[in-house]
């Protein structure tokens, strides 16, 4: 099979800090609350990884004779699927809840999301007594409701869209006090997050391509930043749904911009690119591909049937790009962030008949 080497941008940085420059300007005046936008650097991902020790699981990196087969090349999959909460978002939300100190406990956080953004947060708030008060639009997927009321969170419901849910999730913690957290201009969450690539830099050596699936961007940025500290030889190539590709165009153009956004995989559901991962991927991504959400599915149904484990649509779709774009990853040894398992049952069903 011909091999494609994806294309490396990692030397252009140059010319993307100028750029970079005036997405962070956008996106400071657009994320009231945010803290600098500055990314972590490897120093504070070593310091996640102590203070994480013990309390995420360090997840196995398997291999699987039948994905191998399936994607033609050797895949190694790192399973954020089996961490805390079914997903990696709750290295990022341990690691800055675990940061604040006793009077930003008291005051507690705010976030706006129906996903893993909100479990993982959940969990670390009573992880490190926390407030927290999650918002949700009106009428939201019960399942997702029921577990972060279950982490002992607060849960207010307010809205028809997501929009909403923010604005008033915005309102709130300006009223009370409370941090707001959002899900990807925040250095703690995505230091936090690149613990799993530092583990899986140290079970899978032999990587030359690690896939990273992108929503706001925090597992990519996070990938990018161990990666060209620790393994440079290692192309990070992160994957959107073609159906919300914010984040791609983003990326391709080189300024944040917002897109319709209508995947059915959750976590990868974002409308518009954010400055701080941005920043981070501009500077290290090698490629950024876009694929289906039937493809997804897809390979949902390979990681069932191939590896006996449960991924969501978004923890199935770096697995997805590699299956869909074989020619690209011939010959290499790829890793794919298996990065979520929180199916719904409908969810899975549409993926066994994909
Ligand atoms: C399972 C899963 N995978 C991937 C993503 C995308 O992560 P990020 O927003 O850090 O790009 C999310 C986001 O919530 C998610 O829940």
């Amino acid at each position: 099979m011909p091999m494609h080497p994806v294309t490396n941008r990692y030397w252009t940085y140059g010319c993307g800090e100028r750029i970079v420059d005036r997405m962070n300007g956008a996106a400071a005046a657009a994320a009231p609350g945010a803290p600098g936008l500055h990314p972590p650097t490897l120093r504070d991902v070593l310091a996640a990884q102590v203070r994480l020790d013990g309390l995420v699981v360090r997840t196995p990196a398997g291999r699987y004779p039948e994905l191998d087969a399936a994607a033609g090349t050797a895949v190694v999959v790192k399973h954020e699927n089996l961490q805390h909460t079914g997903a990696f978002k709750v290295r990022g939300a341990l690691n800055l809840l675990l940061g604040f100190d006793a009077p930003a406990r008291a005051r507690g956080i705010v976030a706006y999301s129906t996903g893993n953004h909100a479990q993982a947060l959940a969990y670390a708030a009573r992880h490190t007594g926390t407030g927290c008060t999650i918002v949700m639009p009106e009428r939201p997927n019960p399942v997702k409701e029921r577990a972060v009321r279950a982490l002992g969170a607060r849960v207010v419901l307010h809205g028809a869209t997501f929009d909403d849910a923010r604005a008033h999730a915005q309102d709130l913690a300006a009223r009370s006090g409370a941090r707001l957290v959002g899900a990807a201009n925040e250095p703690a969450l995505v230091a936090g997050v690149a613990t799993a690539t530092f583990e899986l830099l140290q079970q899978a050596p032999d990587l030359d391509v690690l896939v990273v699936p992108v929503g706001g961007g925090s597992g990519a940025a996070a990938a990018c930043l161990v990666t060209r500290a620790l393994a440079p030889h290692v192309q990070v190539v992160g994957v959107q749904s073609a159906a919300s590709p914010a984040a791609h165009d983003s990326w391709a153009a080189g300024e944040l911009v917002t897109r319709p956004n209508a995947t059915r995989a959750e976590g990868l559901a974002v409308g518009t690119g954010f400055a701080l991962t941005q920043q981070v991927m501009r500077a290290a991504l090698a490629d950024f591909l876009l694929v289906s959400d039937d493809a997804i599915a897809a390979a949902q149904r390979a990681y069932l049937t191939g590896a006996r484990t449960v991924a969501e649509g978004a923890g199935a779709a770096a697995l997805a790009a590699v299956l869909t774009h074989p020619d690209r990853f011939a010959g290499r040894t790829v890793g794919v962030v298996c990065s979520g398992g929180n199916a719904a049952e409908a969810e899975l069903v549409r993926a066994l008949r994909a």
